[in-house]
């Protein structure tokens, strides 16, 4: 059994670039009987950035209700919220104690956001001791993250063999997984979707709304009856992550023929966005207007998680004598 574990920024309702790119592979990976996943919702680190606890609550509800409406087994394997297992600020701090300040201070993300924010605390600062702490406290074996993530799982081997130097064998030195290749979804201006750029398209947001993000998707100023190149198109880029060989080729050819507008073609993108994803938006609509329901499956997952983090924290206690 190979235990996979990974930490979902909560940064706001989750968008189709999250979906595409994140969440579904994860969702597959999580299948394969042959793995255990634990998933959960970073709230802790969220409140480096964010001071609002109606904004915290709301982000782990979408974030949560997303996984759930694309099929994120929560019986299967493990979902839960991070702040609810107090266990992992314990093992943060006993981590701290083996974390050369250098090493924290060089660290790129560090320095990426002390230089953007005008708030540089010191959550920003030990993020990636708290995020050491959220892996090693599950014995978890493969971490799958992003690019951007690589050095944090650099520092987690680091600090993990600093101790079972010191200290003798207790973390298992976990591996992160990064896609080889990386699925990149242009957002509505053709640069990588990202809630940051403003270019996103969400799912999950009400229809009208859906639409005008749809309809805001840049495109140049072919006149609509010549003949366009789709693979220059914006709105053909995203349709063909989602659309089917067969209606990928009908819209490749309405292209080539000429007499087909860009607003044909965002009204089809904008419809197989509502049929692909109708029992999505249901499932998540219904969720969020029973956030208990959302409440109660996160507390399973805790509860689970739990179980875990005690006995890994009190196998680390007594190495220390605490
Ligand atoms: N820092 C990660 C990100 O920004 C989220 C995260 C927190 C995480 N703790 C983790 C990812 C532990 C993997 C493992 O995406």
């Amino acid at each position: 059994m190979t235990r996979i574990l990974t930490g979902i920024q909560s940064s706001g309702i989750p968008h189709l670039g999250n979906i595409l790119g994140a969440i579904v592979p994860a969702i597959n990976m999580s299948k394969n009987t042959e793995n255990e996943s634990l998933f959960f919702i970073a709230d802790l680190h969220a409140l480096t950035t964010i001071k609002n606890s109606e904004v915290i609550k709301k982000n782990t509800y979408s974030t949560a209700a997303a996984w759930l409406s694309f099929g994120f087994d929560a019986n299967k394997n493990i979902f839960y919220r991070q702040s609810d297992i107090s266990e992992v600020t314990e093992l943060m701090w006993i981590l701290n104690c083996f974390t050369p300040y250098p090493m924290l201070a060089n660290a790129h993300s560090f320095k990426d956001k002390s230089n953007a924010l005008s708030d540089v605390n010191s959550g920003l600062f030990t993020y990636p001791v708290l995020m050491a702490a959220d892996i090693l406290l599950y014995d978890a074996n493969i971490v799958p993250v992003g690019k951007d993530q690589l050095q944090h799982l650099e520092m987690t081997r680091d600090i993990a063999g600093s101790f079972n130097h010191v200290m003798g064998e207790t973390f298992i030195i976990p591996e992160a997984k990064t896609e080889e290749r990386v699925m990149i979804i242009p957002g509505t201006d053709g640069h990588k979707m990202s809630k940051s750029y403003g270019n996103t398209i969400n799912i999950f947001s009400e229809e009208k709304l859906l639409k005008k993000q749809v309809m805001q998707v840049v495109t140049d100023s072919i006149p609509v009856e010549e003949p366009k190149d789709p693979n220059q198109c914006n709105v053909f880029n995203i349709y063909k992550l989602l659309a089917s060989d067969q209606e990928i080729k009908t819209m490749e050819n309405n292209y080539r023929n000429g007499n087909y507008g860009y607003g044909h073609a965002k009204n089809t993108l904008l419809e197989i966005i509502l049929n692909k994803f109708s029992n999505e938006r249901k499932i998540y609509n219904e969720l969020m207007a029973n956030t208990n329901l959302i409440e109660e499956k996160l507390l399973e997952g805790s509860e689970k998680a739990k179980k875990i983090a005690s006995s890994v924290l009190s196998r680390v206690k007594i190495k220390l004598g605490l």
